[in-house]
């Protein structure tokens, strides 16, 4: 079943989410519905939040590569920074270039609760760092200074409405 991806400026978006205690059929059923979503709606991630569940569990789709991870936890960053362009299914319709870590190291469990470890760089490694974000009430937009903030969701206040008269972001996470 698909869920509804809920939007900017859902107070769900803003809580830190709860860390996995057992990863049960509850859980499992979760990552088949945000598999589902983000398929259906064309994403490269999506966190649990974005669903209005505050669970630490994020899908990850790069590349034919699909992560599930639950507990994700950055536990390595390059210092190198790579700009890329973002945007973010909850804030559809505006997009901006951000500053990520070009290499992260993420750990988390499986949905069978096993350890996973994944080395990622590039796009899969800005992927990770902005779905992670997602699990802290972090959103995008927050890695921007304020006035380029305010002119982003000037822009997406317009656009809400209406947001197919805008082409699809092509980076949306
Ligand atoms: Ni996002």
């Amino acid at each position: 079943m698909r869920r509804e991806i809920h939007l900017y400026p859902d107070p769900v978006l803003r809580q830190r989410s709860e860390p996995i205690l057992k990863l049960d059929d509850e859980i499992r059923a979760l990552a088949d519905e945000m598999v589902e979503t983000l398929i259906l709606r064309v994403g490269y991630g999506l966190a649990a939040p974005q669903v209005s569940v505050t669970k630490r569990l994020i899908i990850v789709d790069v590349e034919d590569e699909l992560y599930i991870v639950a507990n994700p936890e950055i536990v390595k960053m390059s210092a190198e920074k790579v700009l890329g362009i973002e945007g973010c299914l909850s804030i559809p319709g505006i997009e901006t270039e951000i500053e990520r870590a070009k290499q992260v190291r993420v750990e988390g469990l499986t949905l069978q609760n096993e350890k996973i470890s994944v080395d990622a760089e590039g796009l899969l490694a800005r992927v990770f760092q902005h779905e992670v974000d997602h699990l802290n009430g972090i959103l995008f937009i927050d890695h921007v200074g304020r006035a380029k903030r305010q002119l982003l969701l000037k822009e997406y206040e317009k656009l809400k409405d209406k947001p197919k008269t805008k082409a699809r972001a092509k980076a949306l996470l």
